[in-house]
């Protein structure tokens, strides 16, 4: 079965900034309200953030805009971690942001100090790409070993738990004149889901089908939070947000 990350590097890295609508700044722009509305900031000079499964770094560019001294943006895709720099080249924040790339179930504790880090945020429905429930639990509870006391971290994921049926498990993700992606979603047992991609991309004239299939994870939204509150974590914020995502925020309680 091909993996998420292999899913990446076959077929989406090369579509993901599209299919997000082309304008990284944009969506940067969007993320950094959300982050700001959950009263994620730095407090102190040097306050250091980490972004697990950058992507092409929406989040990472969110959190250099919002002050974090030092961006860390983790992610196994080379390809999009290049255009991360790219990215906060064009956004002057390219002196706050570093690339590191890793898989983020064992990347926190070679990318930070344990007890240092200000923010650690795994958005977009990178969370849903980790192979087991068990996996979730482990990045909890490195989170809650990387976070300083008082440190923040923030999840956005897509809760698959509620199963769709007939015609409503296909989705048009986006269309433009020359490529359109659609995601079929074929139900596979109580914690995976399949996610069928299929990308028709129109070149001279012909248009070209690719199809890319990967598991997700269908988390629910209650477990995660049972789960963090298990790791040591105080839950802030559980709810519905933008892009059909659920937003967790928890902090790490001072002692
Ligand atoms: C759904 S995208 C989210 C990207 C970005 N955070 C956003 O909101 O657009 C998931 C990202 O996680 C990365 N990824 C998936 N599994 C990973 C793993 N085990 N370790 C590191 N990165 C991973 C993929 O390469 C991809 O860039």
């Amino acid at each position: 079965m091909t993996t998420a990350p292999e899913h990446y590097d076959r077929m989406l890295a090369a579509h993901y900034t599209w299919m997000l609508g082309s304008d990284i700044h944009a969506v940067a722009r969007e993320q950094a309200e959300l982050i700001r509305g959950l009263g994620v900031r730095p407090v102190a000079d040097g306050d250091a953030a980490i972004d697990l499964g950058s992507g092409p770094g929406p989040q990472t560019l969110a959190l250099a805009h919002l002050g974090f001294s030092t961006v860390t943006a983790v992610d196994l895709s080379q390809a999009l971690l290049d255009e991360v720099v790219g990215h906060a080249e064009t956004a002057g924040v390219a002196g706050a942001v570093r690339t590191v790339r890793a898989d983020l179930l064992d990347a926190l504790p070679h990318v930070t100090e344990s007890g240092t880090a200000a923010a650690i945020v795994c958005m977009g429905d990178t969370l849903t790409h980790l192979s087991r429930p068990a996996d979730v639990r482990t990045l909890l509870d490195g989170v809650a070993h990387a976070l300083r006391p008082g440190g923040h971290v923030v999840l956005t994921f897509r809760d698959l738990t509620g199963e769709l049926h007939g015609d409503d498990r296909f989705f048009p993700v986006r269309s433009t004149e020359d490529q359109l992606l659609t995601c079929f979603l074929e139900y596979v047992d109580d914690d995976t889901v399949m996610v069928h991609d299929l990308l028709h991309t129109r070149s001279e004239g012909k248009w070209r089908l690719q199809v890319g299939s990967y598991p997700k994870l269908r988390l629910a939204a209650d477990w995660l939070s049972g789960e963090a509150r298990r790791a040591g974590l105080h839950v802030r914020h559980a709810a519905a947000g933008p892009r059909g995502m659920r937003v967790f925020h928890a902090i790490k309680p001072n002692r």
